[in-house]
């Protein structure tokens, strides 16, 4: 097993090198960690999310921070949009590549996957229908930045679709989700992937990410207009949408 300093976690928050190799060593168990860990219900709430994107199949939509891609098939499966998938990870992004080209759809062909970084994406202005971003800001250096970038990269009228870790809405119940996921999770990933700081470092980044309220203001500052948010699993998961002005 690796060995890592303490503060590993939280410095990683900061430190995209890191992040990307972290990435790169669990890629081949991601799937399956995340599956345990959402307790099977992590397929439903990206096909949820995915038709708030208001797409159709005339539609474009960059899924950022991509990862083995399931995001980019639950949009292309319910909406009918082709789609772009975007991530720094190429073992995360050789795994998607294979699982779109492995679906029964036309996946295969609507959709396709760019090796780059969310924090200076390479398309122009106002390119895409929307914007899907799934368990992924709360790996970016600085959130607010990134939130700026995928307004750049909307339609006026687009959507931005952001589903991701959050705050339990019931305090009692904060505790014990705090238990879950700094103890289970890390305990779960040694069994499994034997990458316990990498999931480690997974249960901080959660704990210092912006609960709903904060990031649905954050989002507001951005320049994103219209923010709503949903909770999944009590809170622990929260699906934040939000329009760019100026149809
Ligand atoms: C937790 S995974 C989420 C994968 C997928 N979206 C999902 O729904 O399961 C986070 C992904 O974000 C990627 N990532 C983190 N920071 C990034 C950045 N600055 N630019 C591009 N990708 C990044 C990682 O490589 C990783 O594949």
């Amino acid at each position: 097993m690796n060995k890592a300093p303490e503060s590993y976690a939280k410095k990683a928050i900061k430190a995209p090198d890191r992040i990307r190799s972290m990435f790169n060593v669990v890629s081949g168990r991601y799937d399956l960690m995340n599956r345990l860990m959402t307790v099977g219900m992590d397929q439903r709430w990206r096909k949820i999310a995915a038709k708030s994107t208001d797409a159709d199949s005339s539609s474009v939509v960059l899924d950022a921070c991509t990862g083995t891609g399931d995001f980019a098939l639950a949009v292309n499966s319910v909406t009918g949009a082709k789609v772009i998938g975007v991530d720094f990870s190429k073992d995360m992004l050789d795994l998607a590549r294979e699982k779109a080209a492995n679906t029964n759809t036309s996946a295969n062909e609507d959709i396709s996957f760019i090796e780059a970084s969310v924090v200076n994406l390479p398309f122009s202005d106002n390119e895409f229908s929307a914007v899907t971003i799934g368990f992924g800001l709360r790996n970016t250096p600085d959130y607010r930045a990134v939130l700026r970038e995928f307004l750049r990269v909307t339609k006026p009228g687009g959507k931005l679709v952001c589903l991701e870790t959050s705050q339990p809405e019931y305090r009692i119940l904060r505790s014990p989700a705090r238990w879950f996921t700094s103890s289970l999770f890390p305990f779960i990933a040694r069994i499994i992937s034997n990458d316990y700081h990498a999931y480690r470092y997974l249960s901080d980044s959660m704990e210092v990410f912006p609960p709903q309220e904060e990031l649905a203001q954050m989002m507001k500052e951005a320049g994103w207009a219209e923010v709503k948010y949903r909770n999944f699993f009590a809170g622990m998961v929260a699906l934040h949408v939000a329009t760019k002005g100026g149809k």
